[in-house]
């Protein structure tokens, strides 16, 4: 793995450390690279009212586009537990907005000095619903 991508699968897990997750007890935490070089990171930020709860790849994404960077080259993913978790549906499906070719680098709470699996956003949803009509986005 490139020396870029274990610094961002590193602040991904240190991001982890901010999650707010006291009725899961499951810290998630996600750093995205932006195509202009700056990153962002989330955690998952629960609520005693469950269905508001935010995954940490949602965070990330939301504070970029906040930032006005949308177009991204990888996102790491750091949860707890030493076996890597991958992104759920949800953030899937948000991933998609942004581009099916974007790498995701999916870590144990060890990070990069563990097993880090990396793919893409077109591995983890084929057949990806999308209505865009800018086919930059899709990749060829
Ligand atoms: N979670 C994430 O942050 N990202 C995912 O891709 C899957 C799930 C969070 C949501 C919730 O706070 C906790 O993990 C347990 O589901």
């Amino acid at each position: 793995m490139k020396d870029q991508y274990r610094d961002l699968v590193q602040k991904a897990c240190a991001a982890r450390l901010n999650s707010h997750s006291p009725y899961s007890n499951f810290r998630v935490g996600a750093a995205l690279l932006a195509s202009d070089g700056r990153i962002f990171v989330g955690t998952n930020v629960e609520n005693a009212s469950f269905g508001l709860s935010n995954c940490a790849e949602r965070t990330a994404i939301f504070t970029a586009v906040t930032a006005g960077a949308t177009e991204f080259e990888a996102i790491a993913v750091c949860a707890d537990g030493t076996e890597p978790t991958a992104p759920c549906g949800a953030c899937r499906q948000v991933l998609v907005e942004f581009g099916l070719d974007i790498v995701v680098l999916i870590a144990g709470e060890n990070g990069p000095d563990e097993t880090v699996r990396q793919t893409t956003v077109r591995e983890l949803v084929p057949d990806a619903f999308v209505t865009f009509k800018d086919h930059s986005r899709e990749g060829s």
